[in-house]
Parts: structure tokens; C-alpha cells; sequence
């Protein structure tokens, strides 16, 4: 059984109605999966509870405010093997009862274990590879009368790849941790600490995080942090966040998913304030490179193909963009001229820490665009570039993607300035665009969103659809699609225009829903044609435009945007109607857009 999953434990310094804060976290995790939710709380007992079901449903069933404790841990799974019952939800235990783990990651040599501790007479209530972690601990105990020792000794016998939260009756007031590929921090708050998967975790109790690398191990207690690797001590890194616990409330919007679409002017406005060095420093690398490999899964791949695509007419040189988990295909390309972008909004995505990693090897140059600072691919590039969209809770990328545009676009043109395809007077005429995008934004939310919300009443209906564009637009239009199909769960499919008659046409009826992404570009013209092919089958027209286009007449839907003349305008104005009538559509067809079935937002199994 393989879980990929959000871990959370708390250690006070007073009793406290801890299962409050445990939920409360959780349930800033639940990007991370939500098949099921389980807590377990030391007291002078081990209690633990857990169910299959969302935070909310499970919640009702746990005396929330009427457990008083200091130490408790939780977790929230998205199963990919097996089904998400009650048994395999975490956390989970050993014989005695007395130990409680939560864990995300995967033990790869736990059916050796498993015969092992089977064969000592050890009784497996789940199915998970998780639950050996605590037999294990069990049998050491017994050659140990030290927790933490059993823990080391522990870790050493597990293969694979792990973060680890363990509270035990033997040793009540501490939380064991380790860490090795999947995400863990710590939170240190006044007589208070935390373990979390992730920064929104930990936000309202504290700002105050420390990174663990892998390899490393730790113990909490209320008010101290103990860090070690390889038996060494490690003085603890206290790092400020900067993000404020409100940026990761809902702040009235009925979804995150609609905040986070609102949110995308200001998301923009401080990704685009790069530093100048830190531009021109990756801008360098770019130029430099003989060849260019993109690295992405996801919306965060759609968001590459943009830059891809201006690059190859800008720096004449190769350059590609590969859906992370299909890498092999480049990898005899790589050597040491070769730049390496991995590009994730989470930098947990397990399809891009694998190809990164793989890739690496062959002593390639690598810059990872992140959202999340120090997330594992940002460690494992030579230089990084933060997007600055702040956390991000909808499953579907909208605000980190338009931010992983900007970003990208911004560089691209930087890019062609210094290697001299772009003059410096047009350079500077972009920059002066380019800082006016998060007020084009603003309008554009504004101006789409009463449009969206009618458009999403009449295809609410459908079962599926086309999303169709030429040239620089094809990235939106698949993007627009990914947003459909993710959370309003229409069959979407996107396809170059000019290839739409080979083939999916033959699906067209009456009233089928077609969205035309097409700018003013020099793909205007040829797009009308492909228009008129989808109209005289009766398709339904839906265009995503600018002013004055010659198609306007011939939609049934249009959103009028103003007009543009930069890719990165385009790019990231074009998709903000998509985005609204894609959430618009799963609202009307009674769907949680922030929690779209079988999908989470931060992937880490390949
Ligand atoms: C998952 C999410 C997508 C996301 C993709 C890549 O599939 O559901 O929304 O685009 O992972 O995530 P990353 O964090 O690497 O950008």
C-alpha cells in the first residue's frame, strides 16, 4: 500500500483541547488528500481515532473540544493502492497499543520486514506499509529501554521514502520525527511545537519554521528542538515565513479556488518583482546553455510550453519541455551544456524529483522555478526562482500558474535581451507592458466573472467539450481544458485548431460546447475558418478574444478582452476566463471545486 498524505503532530507545554489543533491543521493539509483522517493523542492512554472520509465528516465523530492533552499527532491519506478504509488510515500502532505513527512516503522493502516481524509472532491490522514502522519500534523497545534509540535503529532497517511523526507512551512528552524525500517541517511556537508536511499547516500558531533536510532526524518536546544526522548534532535553522496565516484562509470567498483566482494581481505583482541580479543571474544561465530541457508535470507543464515555444524562435537553439514522468525520452540529450528547468508550484511533485534527480547525474546545469521556499527541487537545483503566489489550497493551479508564466515569460525576454535577439529599447518597452499585467488582471477577473457564471448555467449539461487554438495560444487552451476536466469533471479536450477537422470533429453536434482561445495574433485570420467549421455543425461557440477581432459576430459566448501584443499578456489574461467557467460549471453541476475526487494537489508517487 502506497500513501501519499499530510502529517501534523503538536507538543504542549500545557494540556490543551489539542485535537482542535491537530483538525485545524489538518485541514491545511487536505490539498495533500482527503480518502481519510485520523488523530491519535497520548495522555495517560494511547487514544487513537480514524476513518475514511474528509476532515469535516470525520470531525463530527471526535470529542473535539473534550480531549485535554499535550501531545497528539494527525494525518490525512489519499490512497493509490488499496482502498482508503478505516483500517489502513493512519495513524497506526503496534501489539501493545502503545506506540502511534503517522506517515507519508512509501517503505519499499516492507514485505521483507513484514515476513520478518510476522514470523515474531507480530499481528498486522492493516494492509499499509506504514504499520511495520511500528512493530519495528515494538521489537527494538525490546533490546532498548530508550525510544529514541529504537527510533534510530528503526530508521537504519527502512528503505524508501519517509516523513515521520511517532508519539509513545514510554516516552509521553516528545514526537520523533524523521525525514528522507517526503516534506517535513517544523514549527516552533511558544511552549508549544509542531511537525507538519507543509508551511499552511503550522501558519496560525506560528511563523517560525525550521526545515528538515534529509537524513535528518528530530525530537520535540514543548520547548525544545533536537535535530540529528548520522548521531551528529545539527544546530536548528529557524527561518521566518513570510506568509501570513490569513493568506491560507478563505477570506469569505465560498472556495479557495475563487479567492485564488482573485488573488492572481497581487500573486503577480510580487512574482514579477525579481530582483534585477537574481533576473539577469538565471537569464544568464539560459543563454549560456547550448540546450534547454523544461521539466514539469501538470498545469505547472502548460505553464513551460509558453516558454518553451518563445524561446525557439528567440535563442535558435533546442529546447524542450517534457511532462516530467516521460523524461527517459530526453535523457541522451543531457550532458553538461544542457540547462535543466524544473518547473513546480508545490517542488514535491515525485515525477519531477525522480527526472530531476536522474538528470542531474549528468552534471547538467539546473534552475528550478518553486512556489514553495526550500521545497525539495528548490534544493535541488543550482539556482532557484520563487514564484511569489503565497500558498495555494485548491487543488487546481490557478494563481501559481499564472505566476509560473509570468516568471518564465519574464525570463525568456531577458533571456533574448542578452544574447541581443531582443533590443534594448524593445526589452524596455516589454518591462513597461509587463508591469502594468496585474491591473490588466484585476479588469479582466471583474469583467469575466458575470459572464462565466452564465455561461457555466447552459453547459452545466454537457458531457463534453473542445477547447481549440493556434500558434502561442495552444498552451492555454490546454490548460483551460485541464481546468474543466479537474473540477467540473466535463470531458475536455484540447487541440490545435487546424488539426481539430482531422479528427475530433467528428464528435460536433448540436449545442456541443467549443471554446476558441484566439488573440489578435497572426493566427486570427486562419482561426475564423476553423470557427466556421465547428458553427455549421451546430456547435456552441464559446470565444476568448480581444477587442475588435474579426470572429466576434460569428460566438455564441464571447469574452472581449482588450487587446494585447505580448505572449505573457496573453498567456496569462487569456486563461482567466477559463478558470472562471471552469469553477463556475463544477459550482453549478454541485461539485467541490477545491477538492476535485481522485486528484491531489501535491503529488509525491510516481
Ligand atoms: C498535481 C495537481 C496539479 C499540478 C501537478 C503538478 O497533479 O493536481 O494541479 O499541476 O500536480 O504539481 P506541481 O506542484 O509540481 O506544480
Amino acid at each position: 500500500m502506497i500513501s501519499m498524505c499530510g502529517i501534523i503532530a503538536c507538543v504542549s507545554k500545557e494540556k490543551i483541547p489539542i485535537l482542535k489543533t491537530i483538525l485545524n491543521s489538518l485541514k491545511k493539509l487536505e490539498y495533500r488528500g482527503y480518502d481519510s483522517v485520523g488523530v491519535a493523542v497520548i495522555d495517560d492512554s494511547l487514544f487513537i481515532q480514524k476513518e475514511p472520509g474528509k476532515i469535516d465528516d470525520v470531525a463530527k465523530n471526535i470529542n473535539v473540544n473534550g480531549i485535554f492533552a499535550k501531545v497528539a499527532i494527525g494525518h490525512t491519506r489519499w490512497a493509490t493502492h488499496g482502498k482508503p478504509t478505516q483500517k489502513n488510515a493512519h495513524p497506526h500502532s503496534d501489539c501493545t497499543n502503545s506506540i502511534a505513527l503517522v506517515h507519508n512516503g512509501i517503505i519499499e522493502n516492507y514485505l521483507e520486514l513484514k515476513k520478518e516481524l510476522l514470523a515474531k509472532g507480530h499481528v498486522f491490522q492493516s494492509e499499509t506499509d506504514t504499520e511495520i514502522i511500528a512493530h519495528l519500534l515494538e521489537e527494538e523497545l525490546k533490546e532498548t529501554h530508550d525510544f529514541f534509540d529504537a527510533f534510530k535503529t528503526m530508521i537504519k532497517k527502512i528503505k524508501g521514502t519517509y516523513a515521520i511523526a511517532v508519539v509513545s507512551k514510554s516516552d509521553p512528552e516528545k514526537i520523533f520525527l524523521a525525514k528522507k524525500d517526503s516534506p517535513l517541517i517544523i514549527g516552533v511556537g511558544k511552549s508549544q511545537n509542531f511537525a507538519a508536511s507543509d508551511i499552511p499547516a503550522i501558519l496560525e500558531y506560528t511563523r517560525d519554521a525550521i526545515i528538515l533536510h534529509d537524513g535528518e532526524i528530530a525530537v520535540l518536546t514543548a520547548e525544545s528542538v533536537y535535530i540529528e544526522r548520522n548521531n551528529v548534532p545539527i544546530e536548528p535553522k529557524v527561518v521566518k515565513v513570510l506568509w501570513s496565516p490569513e493568506m491560507a484562509q478563505k477570506r469569505g470567498y465560498p472556495h479557495f479556488m475563487l479567492k485564488e483566482i482573485y488573488e492572481q494581481p497581487i500573486a503577480l505583482r510580487n512574482t514579477l518583482d525579481i530582483p534585477e541580479t537574481e533576473l539577469l543571474n538565471a537569464a544568464q544561465t539560459i543563454v549560456d546553455a547550448e540546450n534547454i530541457i523544461f521539466i514539469a508535470s501538470g498545469t505547472s507543464y502548460h505553464a513551460t510550453l509558453h516558454a518553451k515555444n518563445y524561446l525557439i524562435r528567440h535563442l535558435k537553439k533546442p529546447i524542450y519541455s517534457v511532462i516530467a514522468s516521460e523524461y527517459d525520452s530526453l535523457k541522451s540529450l543531457v550532458d553538461d551544456t544542457t540547462l535543466l528547468i524544473p518547473v513546480s508550484q508545490s517542488g514535491e511533485t515525485m515525477d519531477v524529483i525522480r527526472a530531476l534527480n536522474d538528470l542531474k547525474e549528468r552534471k547538467a546545469n539546473t534552475l528550478a522555478i518553486s512556489n514553495v521556499y526550500q521545497s525539495t527541487v528548490a534544493r535541488l537545483a543550482n539556482h532557484v526562482i520563487y514564484t511569489q503566489a503565497g500558498p495555494e489550497i485548491g487543488v487546481a493551479a490557478t494563481k501559481t500558474y499564472t505566476s509560473q508564466v509570468a516568471v518564465l515569460m519574464l525570463l525568456s525576454y531577458t533571456a533574448s535581451f542578452l544574447n541581443g535577439s531582443l533590443e534594448q529599447s524593445e526589452y524596455h518597452k516589454y518591462l513597461e507592458k509587463i508591469r502594468k499585467i496585474p491591473v490588466m488582471v484585476e479588469k479582466n477577473i471583474l469583467n469575466s466573472e458575470l459572464q462565466a457564471r452564465q455561461l457555466a448555467q447552459k453547459i452545466k449539461i454537457a458531457e463534453s467539450s473542445f477547447y481549440l487554438a493556434r500558434g502561442q495560444s495552444i498552451p492555454t487552451a490546454m490548460e483551460g481544458a485541464l481546468k474543466m476536466k479537474e473540477i467540473a469533471y466535463i470531458h475536455a479536450e484540447s487541440y490545435p485548431a487546424g488539426e481539430s477537422k482531422h479528427g475530433p470533429i467528428a464528435l460536433v453536434s448540436e449545442n456541443f460546447p467549443v471554446f476558441f482561445v484566439a488573440p489578435r495574433d497572426e493566427t486570427e485570420k486562419k482561426i475564423l475558418g476553423n470557427i466556421e467549421e465547428m458553427k455549421a455543425r451546430g456547435a456552441n461557440i464559446i470565444l476568448v478574444t480581444e477587442a475588435g477581432s474579426v470572429a466576434i459576430p460569428r460566438a455564441d459566448t464571447t469574452f472581449i478582452l482588450p487587446k494585447m501584443t505580448l505572449t505573457i499578456e496573453r498567456a496569462i489574461n487569456l486563461i482567466i476566463p477559463l478558470q472562471l467557467v471552469a469553477y463556475y460549471t463544477a459550482v453549478e453541476r454541485g461539485y467541490d471545486p477545491d477538492k476535485p475526487r481522485n486528484l491531489a494537489k501535491t503529488v509525491t508517487v510516481d
